[in-house]
């Protein structure tokens, strides 16, 4: 368990890596879900989702910051102190949300990844020249 933070709130730093996770966090759904107005090959559709990309990664950066932020300071102790359950149930939601924001990117980065692989081997074995 991590030990409290000596204050009674979070430092800006964390509050600052939150509201900012919060905000990329809606601008990588945006760019993706405003690629559907825009025909498949166009520019402005390839920019979104270069966007979605680049700004899902920002993410990815952001959470390993702020993991090492709250790693090395802790959280402020909660009072009055909460039955235990309660506890419990908010540090399950807590490490849940840091799975989510973490594995996102890395399995965005991966399907990517894997695109361009498939798209690229069945050109390079049909292709004459190779
Ligand atoms: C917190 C970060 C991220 C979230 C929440 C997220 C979420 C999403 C969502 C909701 C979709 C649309 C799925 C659908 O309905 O078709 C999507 C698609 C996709 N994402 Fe992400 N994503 C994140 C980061 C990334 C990153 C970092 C990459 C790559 C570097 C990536 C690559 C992709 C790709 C390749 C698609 C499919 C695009 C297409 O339809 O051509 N994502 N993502």
């Amino acid at each position: 368990m991590m030990a409290p933070r000596a204050t009674d709130r979070y430092g800006s730093l964390a509050i600052g890596l939150h509201w900012l996770t919060l905000e990329i966090l809606i601008a990588v759904y945006t760019c993706i879900n405003l690629t559907e107005l825009y025909p498949k090959g166009g520019d402005p559709r390839e920019a979104l989702k270069t966007w979605h990309f680049v700004l899902g990664l920002t993410i990815l950066a952001l959470v390993m910051v702020r993991l090492l932020d709250r790693l090395r300071g802790g959280a402020p102790a909660v009072i009055p102190s909460l039955p235990i359950w309660q506890s419990r149930l908010a540090s399950s939601v807590h490490v849940l949300l840091y799975v989510f924001v973490a594995v996102m990117p890395i399995l965005g980065w991966f399907l990517l990844s894997v695109g361009a692989y498939l798209h690229w081997r069945p050109r390079a074995r049909i292709s004459p020249a190779s």
